[in-house]
């Protein structure tokens, strides 16, 4: 069965033509064009990139059958834009570009090459695409080298952009050998750890492409409504990418010429670095670490911290606490929670407590175990369905495991004596802590290594209190955003070892 997707608004948001001019002065597409080359936009909404030529044509004192505008190529998916885009060409210019101007779906058009791709391709995550539009799509991004299998695209593969699966195909299908591609995107292809790494390889089925220099808009709106940093990247066709590339960043209304280039891994997000100054963590030595000491974030209860919780304790006796003032439950599952104000100079006391049903070894408890406990299964029980609609595949796996009662992020590691912890999210600073006891990490906010013996903790605190860290994050340009100094980048600064 196929689907009439000619009706579908995925990622429309259109280029304003003073942007689509700019991207044509930088990198000389207007001039390109006029000497032979023929441009393409995959995926054209209204056609404003290509008309945007048109207009610097004309406002240079050409007359419009001066211009080559039969080079001149786009496609939409939308039935609506792709007709009023043919209807402004013919009211505005007198054009009819029903030869040059297609109506399908990018991933079914024949494949044709042209010199030049000028897009803004839909921006939206895999995951929140419409259902059947994910089926269909899903092999493609296999195929496009995005992802690894379709497990993976459940996985951490589901955050990719479609952006990226539109980048790769105009690539490999569409443009001319050593072509030039120029998109207006979402700067998580080129910034931001995991989803995206397999896009950063800059290889397509084979093909090289690199990644030459981005304009990264930073705090210019160039978009009405979208939160999504975005930048306009130039892109070529059998080339190796050579880092580090020329990398603009609009501050207070200037373009600042800086470098970037990935480190310490090579599919990494980009670091941004002074462009006379060496790139960071350039002299660094990755820090030894026994694996199971591997960076981690704290637990998630996939949305049940009202049940998992409490912000007051009290003792009652030697085996049970009083929680929020009414839920008796046994001390030993009940653990102190990490909470910003912890991190604060002489702010060592807890204010908030968690509730693992687990036992030492980082597994859920099991049924007969939770049920002699009778104050423990009691709250459980009066939870339980609740806890059993948790939404989420991972949460429901257990689930389905009959563990109705787990949560996320918890294994062996959280019972180690010790943590050296720090906050992960939406700070800008990098100062890890070492906690030692029960503490537990919370969700993204706070991320931990968790270490059996104080003296190595010691040694690894301090060689994470290097300044060249924290310069280092900061190079990836995530300051105050959930991705600060989330796992996946510390992990990266360890060699591990059995
Ligand atoms: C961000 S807008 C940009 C439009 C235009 N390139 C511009 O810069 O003004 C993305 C466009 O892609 C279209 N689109 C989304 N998925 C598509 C697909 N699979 N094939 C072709 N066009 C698609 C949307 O309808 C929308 O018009």
């Amino acid at each position: 069965m196929t689907t009439d997707t000619t009706s579908y608004r995925i990622g429309v948001k259109f280029t304003p033509y003073d942007w689509a001019i700019f991207a044509s002065n930088q990198f000389g597409i207007y001039n390109s064009w006029i000497n032979g080359s023929t441009v393409f936009d995959p995926t054209m909404g209204l056609g404003n990139l290509l008309e945007a030529l048109i207009k610097i044509g004309l406002s240079n004192g050409l007359k419009i059958n001066e211009l080559p505008t039969n080079r001149l190529y786009g496609n939409e998916l939308n039935d609506y834009f792709y007709t009023e885009a043919l209807a402004r060409f013919k009211k505005e210019y007198g054009l009819d570009m029903s030869a040059n101007f297609s109506n399908s779906d990018f991933f079914e058009l024949e494949t044709k090459e042209y010199d030049i791709i000028f897009g803004n391709p839909p921006w939206m995550n895999f995951t929140d695409l419409p259902a059947e539009y994910k089926t269909k799509l899903k092999p493609l991004f296999i195929e496009y080298d995005l992802v690894q299998d379709t497990k993976k695209m459940l996985l951490g593969g589901s955050r990719v952009d479609i952006a990226a699966l539109v980048i790769q195909k105009s690539i490999a299908d569409f443009l001319a050998p050593n072509g030039n591609a120029y998109f207006f995107q979402p700067l998580s292809l080129l910034l931001n750890d995991g989803a995206h790494d397999s896009f950063r390889r800059y290889n397509v089925k084979g093909t090289d492409f690199s990644l030459e220099e981005v304009y990264d808009f930073n705090e210019i709106k160039v978009f009405e409504d979208v939160s999504t940093r975005h930048g306009l990247v130039h892109y070529q066709k059998d080339k190796h990418a050579r880092f580090p590339i020329q990398y603009y960043r609009n501050i207070k209304n200037e373009w600042l010429e800086k470098r970037a280039a990935p480190i310490l891994t090579i599919t990494g997000p980009l670091s941004i670095f002074d462009k006379d100054a060496p790139s960071p963590l350039f002299d660094f030595k990755s820090i030894p670490l026994n694996k199971d000491s591997k960076p981690r974030q704290g637990i998630n209860t996939s949305g049940a911290n009202r049940i998992f919780f409490f912000s007051s304790y009290e003792e009652i006796d030697e085996h049970n606490c009083l929680l929020n003032d009414e839920i008796l439950l046994p001390k030993i599952f009940v653990f102190p929670l990490l909470i910003a104000d912890n991190f604060k100079p002489n702010n060592g006391h807890a204010r908030r407590w968690v509730l693992l049903p687990y036992s030492l070894d980082g597994k859920p408890l099991e049924l007969e175990v939770i049920q002699s406990h009778a104050l423990l299964w009691n709250y459980l029980e009066l939870n339980k369905s609740a806890l059993s609609n948790r939404k989420g595949q991972m949460i429901q796996t257990w689930r389905e495991r009959g563990y109705w009662w787990a949560l996320l992020g918890v294994g062996k590691y959280n019972f180690t004596k010790h943590k050296v912890v720090w906050e992960a999210y939406g700070r800008k600073t990098f100062q890890p802590q070492l906690f030692s006891g029960r503490w537990q990490a919370n969700q993204s906010l706070q991320a931990y290594i968790p270490m059996s013996n104080k003296k190595e903790a010691q040694r690894v605190l301090s060689a994470l209190k290097n300044p060249a860290i924290e310069h280092y994050l900061h190079s990836l340009k995530m300051d105050g955003t959930m991705n600060w100094a989330q796992p996946g980048k510390i992990r990266k600064l360890f060699i591990f070892s059995d």
